[in-house]
């Protein structure tokens, strides 16, 4: 099977972008995994702090892994937003496939300086993880907003994110270009493809877009025409199974096997991944 780092490639050649999707748990997996192995594309699941800690780094790492050996499909897994050294070391030691540091909310020199700490670090002990970072923030947490966060939707200037990366040797870079994390109820946010385009051909690495919740179709097209490769979406995730989980309680209230009360949970999240995979690899 190719590696996390080739089918990056494959996507930036083909323009299309790979799928992130963050999980809390099993019903999270199966919904993703399931669409994936539908339309025959690599995943990426993405784990937060957070995430990581509730599902078990070395579970879900297993999980991962004995999917890619025993049915040889392309599912990666991804520490997600890791925002100091201490957490970014735990995911390398434990063998994710791919991690970020997030220092976009730190000055540009710290940001650099952390960065390349866990740069370092991985090029010695794994060279074949792949590292990203970010530049320019985008606020934080994939919940509902009511407002843009204090700070947040400042723009990437590519000359920035050229020294960036020269200065970090990262593999791929999480820029801000538009979106927010998370769905931000007033106001839509729109990507800038024009700057996408823009700091692709300034960095000349692989570029991931986040917080792609509550965007419109063509932003993603868009942004993938210009320029990036991984997309990730939360939120969406999130409400779909919060507002399913509570609906199948409330309709079923003898039910006590939590397998049948959680199943329609993995098929609410199977149904978002496959339309946002459909859309981000160009199948009809
Ligand atoms: O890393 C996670 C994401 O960027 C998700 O953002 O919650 O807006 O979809 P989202
Ligand atoms: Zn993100």
């Amino acid at each position: 099977m190719k590696t996390l780092r080739e089918y990056i490639k494959e996507a930036e050649e083909k323009k299309v972008a790979i799928g992130h999707f963050n999980i809390s748990n099993l019903e999270g997996f199966h919904g993703v995994y399931n669409a994936a192995k539908k339309l025959n594309v690599p995943v990426i699941i993405g784990l937060s702090e957070g995430e990581e800690d509730f599902v078990g780094r070395n579970e879900a790492i297993g999980m991962i892994k004995q999917i890619r050996e025993k049915e040889n499909f392309p599912i990666f897994l991804n520490a997600d937003h890791h925002y100091s050294f201490e957490r970014v070391k735990l995911a390398v030691d434990a063998g994710f496939d791919s991690v970020i540091f997030d220092g976009a909310n730190l000055s540009f020199d710290e940001n650099v300086k952390l960065t390349k700490q866990c740069v370092e670090y991985i090029k010695n002990v794994n060279p074949t993880m792949l590292i990203e970072a970010e530049l320019g923030y985008i606020g934080s947490g994939s919940n509902i907003k009511y407002t843009i966060p204090k700070g947040a939707g400042i723009k990437t200037i590519p000359e920035d994110a050229k020294r960036f990366v020269e200065l970090t040797g990262i593999d791929m870079l999480a820029p801000s270009v538009g979106s927010i994390h998370g769905i931000i109820k007033s106001g839509e946010p729109h990507i800038d493809e024009k700057l996408v385009a823009e700091i692709k051909k300034a960095t000349g690495i692989p570029l991931v877009l986040h917080g792609g919740s509550g965007l419109r179709d063509e932003d993603f097209t868009n942004a993938i025409a210009a320029g990036i490769s991984i997309i990730h979406i939360s939120t969406e995730i999130r409400l779909a199974y919060d507002e399913t989980l509570i609906k199948s309680i409330i309709d079923n209230p003898k039910e006590t096997t939590p397998y049948k009360i959680l199943e329609p949970t993995v098929d609410a999240i199977e149904k978002i991944v496959e339309a946002r995979l459909k859309l981000f690899n160009g199948i009809k």
